[in-house]
């Protein structure tokens, strides 16, 4: 099937040869990557954060040492766009650069380069299909055909209700599984088109669909089963970070002690 709308050429400097590439779809993520000005999204759109996010800021924030506070982006950026319903207007994003001391730039960064975070309104459940290399191999695109067809919907539009908005994504990490697709905070694999369509409709009456593997599969064991990990862990589970200092600095006294022994003889 012919599913080419882009083509473009590419200087190869050290064959000196001009190749052309054609890609199999056009880049639909970068769609969202861009501040569109609008009515509802502008810098001076009011958002705060919720007394009770601010505390869970609170939380956050002690896991980092003071001077690197900017680390926490990413969690106070999912936490606004969970107060937002799914998106991350820009006044939401020049707030956490203020609760951070960053540059809001620098945040902006962030924000545009995950496709976890999404810069215009959504549909109450994301779609988010996967079609890179495992999941293309494994009929990813047939998946996002199947769920166009069944939304109505182009990739980046969302269904007339607000019910779903229909994303294509990069990697989402479940490839053993492929080809598989997201719809907010689960993941549904080992897809067919059938099944991807079922699951829509499960969300659509208000249910929850069994989440991970659509097959008869235990989590991602393969076709024999679990073959490794079959015993109880041995730990160490977690390490007495005090109790490990002093037995190194224990140790260490005793090869001064020895060093200077030695060296009287
Ligand atoms: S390629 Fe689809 S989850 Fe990794």
């Amino acid at each position: 099937m012919q599913r080419s709308n882009a083509a473009w050429t590419s200087n190869l400097g050290m064959a000196n040869a001009r190749t052309t590439f054609t890609a199999t779809r056009a880049s639909y993520a970068a769609g969202l990557n861009v501040h569109r000005e609008v009515e509802h999204n502008t810098g001076s759109t009011p958002f705060e954060f919720t007394a009770e996010n601010y505390e869970e800021i609170g939380r956050i924030l002690k896991k980092y040492p003071k001077n690197y506070k900017a680390s926490a982006v990413i969690a106070l950026l999912d936490l606004a766009q969970r107060q937002c319903d799914g998106w991350l207007p820009l006044a939401a994003m020049n707030k956490v650069a203020r609760v951070l001391d960053m540059a809001p730039i620098r945040v902006y960064e962030v924000a545009t380069f995950y496709t976890m975070f999404n810069r215009e309104k959504v549909g109450r459940n994301n779609v988010q299909v996967c079609c890179t290399t495992p999941c293309m191999l494994r009929g990813g695109y047939d998946i996002l055909d199947a769920v166009k067809k069944h939304l109505g919907v182009e990739v980046g539009q969302s269904t007339p209700d607000g019910m779903f908005h229909l994303m294509e994504v990069e990697c989402l990490g479940a490839c053993v599984n492929a080809p598989m697709l997201q719809v907010n905070d689960h993941m549904y694999e080992d897809l067919t088109p059938e099944t991807a369509v079922k699951v829509l409709e499960t969300i659509r009456a208000g249910k929850q669909p069994k989440i991970g593997p659509q097959i008869d599969r235990n989590g991602c064991e393969g076709p024999q089963g679990r073959t490794t990990l079959n015993e109880p862990a041995s730990g160490p589970f977690c390490r007495d970070l005090n109790a490990a200092m002093k037995k190194y600095k224990d140790e260490e006294a005793k090869k001064m002690e020895a060093k200077k022994a030695g060296a009287k003889k």
